[in-house]
């Protein structure tokens, strides 16, 4: 029978790692997944989560099971710094704990479903997974532009997208830092984006993955804000993998917005049971450290000035680029303007494999980068090999 089964490539995104690792060249530079790189090259453990780690194994007196919802503790003290800290919304939401922010998606999603969702509206491009999940679970994509030619976020295309939407339909929208583009909805946008759903039928799903890694805390997360308070019911993918720098401890939440905190229960036992089915319960660790770090005002300290030291270096690297101006034919001052890890480059498949095979630089066979990956000392290359590869 399993026969039946055809070969599956490995997960484009994921075989970049292995790729990256198995080149001997002491220059090479990894540009693809998305982990966040200090200006050695690193990806450290957060000193608050190392704190954090520390008290768990001191005081942690059982593993014993929670439930399908996870550390409560955990999703609840993500509240104030998702939803806002005095946001009268949050008695009209409620969340449980994932499997990272991928769990999360797909939680929303396939909850989604249940409640009748056929079809989702998302703009591309996308995060592939987005796609991927949407497939897995049996439901229709439309996709819609994300990025006009002016390099501004497309709102035009958004509105003529939701112009067809229908009762059944869904849209998946980057909360902040769009995943490749780094191209965000702008704060006004997001006002008509807001007003738009509010007049809407679609099911809004925001992913919301990089919160603090683009302009702040708070500023990532005014889109999630604005839209919900215009809407009478929503979905919310929280990702603490790349915040709190959490990647293999996968640490993430579903948080539900009802129209009225009475359905909470209801909507949630049914989050409940399709975790129960999948996972039954998310992986414990990397969320108590987080809820650690958050129980206490001194690590919480300690871990937004460490999330503010990573979103000051992206935008040190973004600027870096911006300043270089082009790169061959490759007009690199957009990237200034762009916020978060990833961002695209106009380059052609021959022109990427050439960037590894020459150059050993690594990056997504659509040209998105992980800006993260750039440091002041790898820049110089980084911005010659592109000039070599896109000179006309
Ligand atoms: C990425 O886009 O590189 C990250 O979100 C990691 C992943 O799981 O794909």
């Amino acid at each position: 029978m399993l026969d039946r089964l055809d070969q599956q490539p490995p997960d484009a995104l994921l075989a970049l790692i292995k790729l990256h690792d198995a080149d001997s060249r002491a220059d090479k530079i990894d540009l693809g997944v998305g982990v966040y790189r200090t200006d050695d090259g690193a990806t450290p453990v957060f000193a608050s989560i190392k704190a954090a780690e520390r008290k768990l194994v001191a005081e942690q007196d059982s593993k014993a099971y929670l439930g399908p919802e996870g550390d409560m503790g955990f999703v609840h003290a993500l509240v104030p710094f998702i939803f806002g800290a005095d946001s009268p919304l949050t008695s009209r939401i409620e969340g449980m704990q994932t499997p990272g922010g991928t769990g999360a998606v797909r939680l929303a999603l396939a909850l989604a479903r249940r409640a009748g969702v056929t079809r989702v509206f998302m703009g591309t491009p996308s995060w592939p997974n987005h796609a991927q999940i949407v497939a897995d679970l049996g439901m229709e994509l439309v996709g819609f532009r994300h990025a006009a030619p002016d390099g501004t976020a497309d709102l035009d295309a958004l509105k003529t997208a939701l112009a067809n939407a229908r009762d059944g339909d869904a849209v998946l929208l980057h909360g902040c830092c769009h995943n490749p583009t780094g191209i965000d909805f702008s704060e006004a946008q997001w006002d008509e984006i807001a007003s738009l759903l509010a007049a809407s039928p679609v099911l809004p799903i925001i992913d919301l993955a990089y919160q603090g890694l683009g302009k702040g805390m708070d500023e990532d997360a005014y889109g999630t804000r604005t839209v919900l308070a215009a809407v009478p019911q929503a979905l919310i993918a929280y990702s603490c993998d790349k915040n709190f720098g959490l990647y293999r401890d996968r640490v993430g939440a579903l948080y539900v917005m009802a129209p009225d905190a009475g359905d909470l229960n209801r909507i949630l036992s049914n989050g409940h049971a399709l975790a129960r089915a999948a996972w039954s319960m998310p992986p414990d660790h990397g969320a108590a450290a987080v809820r650690l770090v958050l129980e206490d005002a001194e690590l919480t300290a300690n871990w937004l000035a460490e999330l503010q030291d990573m979103r000051s270096r992206i935008g040190q690297v973004r600027a870096a680029l911006a300043e270089a101006g082009l790169a061959g034919s490759v007009d690199l001052t957009p990237y200034g303007r762009q916020f978060g890890m990833f961002a695209m480059l106009p380059l052609d498949k021959l022109q990427i494999d050439t960037l590894r095979s020459d150059h050993g630089i690594y990056m997504a066979a659509t040209g998105r980068i992980n800006v993260a990956g750039l440091t002041m000392d790898n820049l110089p290359k980084f911005i010659g090999a592109i000039a070599a590869v896109s000179d006309p």
